[in-house]
């Protein structure tokens, strides 16, 4: 696998194309089973994949968790290596940002509601980042999880705004054998937390398994008790909504998702599901 950490070597490295066409992984590393999922389905339709690490410190509202989100780069790199990863690009942050650089690109609502509510100036951390690694490595297909749902659709409302010539890809979501959405952050989980974040896919299973388009108001509410009975968990916010606005989810929503966040401990865990309408 090769490995840049300048915008110069991958200029020079994709400087001709030769018919290429270049799937992008972007992650903030501490990889896990997830990432690697997105960089085999990124394997299956590119020629040349690169998966970018870089932890983002402009996406994180809270400085302690920047301070403390895990960097193991050695096992990062074997884990690339193992699932034959073409490219790491693995910047240091002056590589990426100027000295005291703001911009902000508006893109609605989107960045507002959820997890743009509790984490102010989250998604506009991961515009910024996220188009510049587009701007940089100039890939044609770039994959994301489903397990940051908002972030695919911010990133997909700025590629529309800004006409940006790459094809974005959904990855489904990787988890746990009892369920637990795979993140970096588990790893901060004690025992205990670990035992008590299982109530987020239970929940959001339960969601589904009783879905019912005409009754969301009070599956909704049941969800939320079933959050708020689990001791050890604090809630912050569990919807039922329309997938491509985000808004509250009606009888006649099509594209239903149903998104939580909660507090397991010290550690901030998202998960989401997918409604079938019955
Ligand atoms: P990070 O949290 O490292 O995630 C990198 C990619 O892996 C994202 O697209 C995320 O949705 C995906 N991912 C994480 N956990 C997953 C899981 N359990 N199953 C499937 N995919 C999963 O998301 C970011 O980094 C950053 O915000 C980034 C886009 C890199 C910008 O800094």
């Amino acid at each position: 696998m090769k490995i840049f950490t300048t915008k110069k070597e991958i200029a020079g490295y994709f400087a001709n194309k030769d018919g290429k066409v270049v799937g992008l992984v972007a992650t903030m590393g501490a990889l896990h089973p997830g990432h690697i999922s997105l960089i085999k389905q990124a394997q299956q339709s590119s020629t040349e994949v690169i998966c970018s690490i870089f932890v983002n410190p402009t996406q994180f509202n809270d400085p302690k968790d920047l301070e403390k989100y895990p960097r193991p780069i050695a096992a990062d790199i074997s884990m690339l290596e193992q699932v034959g990863c073409d490219i790491l690009f693995n910047p240091p942050v002056n590589e990426i940002y100027d000295d005291n650089e703001k911009w902000h690109l508006d893109i609605g609502d989107l960045e507002h509601l959820l997890e743009g509510e509790f984490r102010p100036g989250h998604y506009q951390g991961v515009t910024q980042v996220v188009y510049k690694l587009f701007n940089i490595i100039k890939p044609d297909v770039a994959f994301f999880g489903q397990k940051d749902y908002q972030q695919f659709l911010v990133i997909s409302k700025m590629v529309q705004l800004l006409n940006l010539p790459v094809k974005l890809v959904m990855c489904p979501i990787q988890r746990e054998s009892d369920g637990l959405a795979m993140s970096s952050r588990n790893i901060h989980l004690t025992p205990e937390d670990r035992k008590n974040a299982l109530i987020l896919s239970k929940t959001l299973n339960w969601v589904k398994n009783n879905f019912d388009a005409g009754n969301i108001p009070v599956i909704k509410q049941q969800a939320e008790q079933m959050l708020n009975n689990q001791p050890g968990i604090e809630p912050e916010y569990f919807e039922i909504v329309d997938g491509e606005t985000l808004h509250t989810a009606t009888a006649t929503t099509q594209n239903i998702v149903a998104l939580v966040a909660a507090r397991a401990g010290k550690t901030r865990l998202i998960d989401n599901m997918l409604m079938e309408r019955g």
